[in-house]
């Protein structure tokens, strides 16, 4: 167990949670594998595997009632294992289906040595009680049943769960604690999706090893926002998908990496976008490369044209460095946080297309869904400012902060009115790129310092580029309650980047 000297609380609560961790699976490591173990001795995770999807778990006539019991646990890694959190055994953990309407009853298990609780991202549930409520806290041991009501209304789209216990996210989510809700309704079964082959991919960026010490990270990693060793599609490295020719792929992404932001891009047949976050397009568009900040999610239709192997990989993307040094204003300049940003492209899955018999692709097309409104006048208009200020206090670097305060549940920084919509202008003066993340109530992105056009679809999840800003549309049109806004960068959430709605 690592012995802390002076440093802040926050290291020193890094440290005790991730060593405790550390000792309840230590035997598991060693007897699982029969070689105790250093990292070194991890497999490569055998590139070139099977495409696997995580076991799917469907409400019936209505309801869905499961168990997710999060643990440490040694998962297949290539011919060996590498150490995780999962839920039920896995990482991800199973997919949740679910439909417009349904009562869910979801009992979260904690057989972790740490605190931890439950957030389904995106949807739109109540925040209170036993529903959508972050403010709960499941210690190790524990169980709590969370039970959503999923409104009649309810948008089909791509969802996710994953822990959101103050200042340990990060390394839960990156341990391995995450997995897709999918809602369905009629609009998966529309010309334009029914036929295609559905998956669901999450993309994760895992640190490999045989033992808890994988979520140690340094200050610096922190604050740059930890990154993994490699990237993993379902816990798989660079899976092949085996189709055929003249059908058609529909892919659910997921960027379930605490930091990473993936550039998704696909070599040879083109991807058209159908859904960004919890919004599906009413009209299907090209699309060449997407960026996926943590978080987020797209769906995606890629027709197969023709036989042949094509690499989907996740481009470059400089999202900046905290700036460390001093007086470096807002240029994009600073010391960097070692291997920080993601500079090297990674192989997220390949395609493998052979001869097919059917001409029967599905061609993306229309959809029948209404884009969110663009309400012109009435709404009030709120500034939200994202900031990274040097002087976090007892020498821990830096503070993240959102409206010059950091986290504190028990304040609340924003209070709004159920039945309004309001425009918020989400600023950002630090020197790296911050993805906000709002619970609970949708928005639609109107307009960006970077001149971009905003993302067509409803969204939960906007990437503030460093030094930039964006403008959103926020509708609280039901469902009242206390909820939270961060930055999904989840070291910056944990190191104080959030804020507290009321919504009255
Ligand atoms: Cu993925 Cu507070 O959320
Ligand atoms: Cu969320
Ligand atoms: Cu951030």
């Amino acid at each position: 167990m690592p012995r802390v000297a002076v440093t802040s609380r926050r290291d020193f609560l890094r440290v005790s949670a991730v060593g405790v961790i550390g000792l309840g699976v230590a035997s598991a490591a060693g007897c699982s594998d029969g070689r105790g173990g250093s990292s070194d001795a991890v497999p490569d995770g055998g590139p070139g595997r099977p495409f696997m999807q995580p076991t799917v778990l469907a409400s019936s006539g209505g309801t869905l009632d499961v168990t997710l019991t999060a643990a440490a646990a040694l998962v297949p890694w290539g011919s060996g294992r590498r150490w995780a959190l999962t839920y039920n055994g896995t990482a991800p953990g199973p997919t949740l289906q679910v439909r417009p309407g349904d009562r869910v009853r979801l009992t979260l298990v904690n057989d972790l040595d740490d605190p931890t609780n439950l957030h389904t991202h995106g949807l739109h549930v109540s925040p209170n009680g036993a529903s959508d409520n972050v403010f709960v806290m499941v210690g190790p041991g524990e169980r709590h049943t969370y039970e959503y009501e999923i409104p009649a209304d309810h948008r089909s789209g791509t969802f996710w769960y994953h822990p959101h216990h103050h200042e340990l996210v990060a390394p839960q989510v990156h341990g391995g604690l995450a997995g897709a809700i999918v809602v369905r309704d009629a609009v998966d079964d529309e010309p334009a999706l029914r036929g295609a082959t559905e998956r669901v991919i999450v993309i994760s960026d895992p640190r490999v090893g045989s033992d808890a010490g994988i979520l140690d990270v340094s200050h610096m990693e922190q604050m740059q926002g930890r990154e993994g060793d490699v990237v993993t599609v379902n816990g798989r490295r660079n899976p092949v998908i085996a189709t055929t020719a003249g059908s058609t792929e529909h892919w659910r992404i997921l960027n379930a990496s605490p930091s990473r932001y993936h550039r998704l891009h696909l070599d040879g047949p083109a991807m058209y976008l159908v859904a960004t976050d919890g919004g599906r397009l009413a009209r299907a568009e090209r699309a060449d490369d997407v960026l996926l900040a943590p978080g987020e999610r797209v769906e995606l239709l890629v027709p197969i044209d023709r036989v042949g192997r094509s690499a989907f990989t996740s481009r470059a993307y400089d999202r900046g460095t905290p700036g460390m040094g001093g007086g470096m204003g807002g240029g994009m300049g600073g010391m960097g946080g070692g291997s920080g940003s993601s500079t090297d492209a990674a192989p997220l899955l390949t395609l493998e297309a052979g001869e097919g018999t059917g001409t029967d692709a599905v061609r993306p097309g229309s959809l029948s869904v209404a884009p969110p409104p663009a309400i012109s006048d009435g709404t009030s208009e709120r500034d939200v400012v994202l900031s990274m200020g040097m002087g976090g206090g007892m020498g821990s670097g830096m503070s993240f902060e959102i409206d010059g305060s950091t986290f504190d549940p028990t304040r609340t920084d924003i209070e709004a009115r159920l039945g309004t919509v309001e425009t918020w202008r989400i600023s950002n003066t630090s020197t790296m790129d911050h993805p906000f993340h709002l619970h609970v109530w949708p928005f639609a992105v109107l307009a960006a310092s970077d001149g971009a056009r905003p993302a067509p679809g409803w969204k939960d999840t906007v990437n503030v580029p460093a030094g930039g800003w964006v403008r959103v549309q926020v509708h609280f049109t039901d469902l009242a309650g206390r909820a939270v806004y961060h930055c999904h960068i989840l070291d910056h959430e944990d190191l104080g980047m959030m804020g507290v709605i009321d919504v009255r």
